[in-house]
């Protein structure tokens, strides 16, 4: 479309469709929605996102119903906040009978930086023993907090363990791991939206966006 726009037209600010007229863009009307823009580019849109969520969903159900011993339901487990979208999306693009449930919450971030420590494992109860539990989480970054669940399910008795991840940071983990089932491998870039969030903002966003921070 020819910026800014002549005559009324449509147009995307932020996540709302308005319809405006090029007499307001230039009497300044829009300035504040302009502002309140998201920030960065769009790394991966939302109807990607939704054609790669249900992909996996056909994958992940074709797993299951051939791996599972009778009688046997998997656990969902989805690592919140982040994983919220993904983790509901999946859920709905998952064609079994039955499936159980349940999420956690670890964190190891502040700011744009992993902490490198994780918060959240010791609360994890018995409940995983002889579970076939499959994990859900947004990002694959240092490996932190994937093996750290990984491991602490094994120990806590479940018969097996596979990870769903969204994205894969093309970097060197600081602890190697591999997901069973990936959304999307980016660059090493911190990004937002879908779950994804910077100190609580732009969680909401519905395509996944790649931040530039104010030190960049
Ligand atoms: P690790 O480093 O343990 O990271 O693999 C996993 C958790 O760190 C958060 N994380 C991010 N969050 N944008 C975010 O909004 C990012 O680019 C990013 N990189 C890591 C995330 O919560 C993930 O589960």
């Amino acid at each position: 479309m020819k910026w800014p726009p002549q005559g009324r037209s449509q147009v995307q600010l932020g996540n709302e469709e308005k319809d405006i007229d090029s007499s307001d863009l230039s009497k300044g009307r829009f300035g504040s929605l302009l502002l309140s823009m998201p920030p960065g580019r769009i790394l991966i849109s939302q109807a990607k996102l939704r054609a790669r969520v249900r992909e996996l969903g056909v994958t992940i159900s074709r797993h299951y119903r051939r791996h599972l011993p009778p009688g046997e339901k998997p656990l969902f487990l989805g690592v919140m906040n982040g994983a919220l979208f993904f983790f509901t999306d999946l859920l709905r693009a998952v064609d079994l009978d039955d499936v159980e449930i349940s999420t956690l919450r670890v964190s190891s971030y502040a700011g744009t930086q992993s902490a490198g420590t994780l918060r959240g494992l010791k609360a994890l109860g018995d409940s995983f023993n002889g579970r076939h539990v499959l994990i859900v989480d947004d990002i694959l970054d240092t490996g932190l907090t994937l093996s750290a669940l990984v491991t602490r399910l094994k120990e806590l008795g479940a018969a097996d363990v596979k990870t769903c991840i969204l994205l894969e940071k093309r970097r060197k983990h600081d602890v190697p791991i591999k997901p069973d089932w990936l959304g999307f491998k980016i660059e090493d870039e911190f990004v937002v939206g879908y779950g994804l969030d910077l100190d609580g903002k732009y969680r909401a966003l519905k395509q996944i966006r790649v931040l530039k921070t104010p030190d960049q």
